[in-house]
Parts: C-alpha cells; sequence; structure tokens
C-alpha cells in the first residue's frame, strides 16, 4: 500500500473517533509485515484516564487478531501540525515492532516519516527482563 492509501485509512478514521471532552480526533492505520491494515481512532472515557488513543486502538485490534509485526503505522488528526504518537503509545508499538516507521500526515496533505527507534531512542524492552 502507498504512503497515500494508508495516512487515507488514518483520516478517515478521524470521524469515527469518540472525543466528546478533548474535541480532538486522532485516526490511526496500522501496516503489518503481510500488508494487512488495522485501523483504529480514540475512543475517550469520562473518567479520562481510561481513554484510549488511536494508535493503540489499531495495535491492540491488531494484537487480538493475532498478528504482532508491524512495517509502519500512519497517524492523523485534523490540525495541521502534526500530531506524532505519545509515550504510551510508543512504547505499546515498541513492545511488538521496534524498528516499524512512523507516519504524520495533515489535512492539506503534508506528510513526515519517522522511525520509532528515534522516536523512542533507549527503549525498554522485553531483552532486558531476561
Ligand atoms: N491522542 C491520540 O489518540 N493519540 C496520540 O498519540 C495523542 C493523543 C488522543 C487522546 C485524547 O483522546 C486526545 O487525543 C487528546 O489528548
Amino acid at each position: 500500500m502507498s504512503t497515500e492509501e494508508l495516512c487515507q485509512r488514518a483520516v478517515a478514521m478521524l470521524d469515527l473517533a469518540y472525543v466528546p471532552y478533548s474535541h480532538f480526533p486522532v485516526g490511526a492505520a496500522l501496516e503489518c509485515e503481510d500488508g494487512t491494515v488495522f485501523t483504529g481512532c480514540n475512543i475517550e472515557n469520562a473518567a479520562y484516564g481510561p481513554t484510549n488513543c488511536a494508535e493503540r486502538t489499531a495495535v491492540f485490534k491488531a494484537v487480538s487478531e493475532g498478528y504482532r509485526c508491524f512495517t509502519r503505522i500512519a497517524i492523523a488528526s485534523r490540525s495541521e501540525e502534526f500530531c506524532p504518537p505519545c509515550g504510551v503509545c510508543r512504547q505499546v508499538l515498541a513492545e511488538f515492532s521496534p524498528d516499524m516507521d512512523v507516519l504524520l500526515t495533515t489535512p492539506s496533505g503534508k506528510t513526515k516519516t519517522l522511525s520509532l527507534r528515534e522516536l523512542l531512542p533507549y527503549t525498554f524492552a522485553s531483552a532486558m527482563l531476561e
């Protein structure tokens, strides 16, 4: 799938975001190594803490369907500022695919590609527990 298509899948999720508190929709499209794509949106909660980010929604959908190896994730919001993944989402992505790429996109079509390694250097990972 092209970068543009993956970003479009993330943008399409903005309409499904449940954001009555922040009014800040986020969409994500997570590409697996075999090309399968899982999408996600942020899902907020009146207690705030249980809110789930778009990226983690996509990861949890994928892992719960048996997919653990990811190549790219596209992340969209309605802001012209890029919406980089929060620290918790970086850690969750790194659990499964520390060498994946993160694509950020804006409504005007600006895109930026970062590696998860640059976003989360010195990753705490399972190998450290051995
Ligand atoms: N949010 C995401 O979905 N992904 C991020 O990486 C950053 C923040 C959501 C959480 C909350 O619903 C809203 O954006 C405002 O923080």
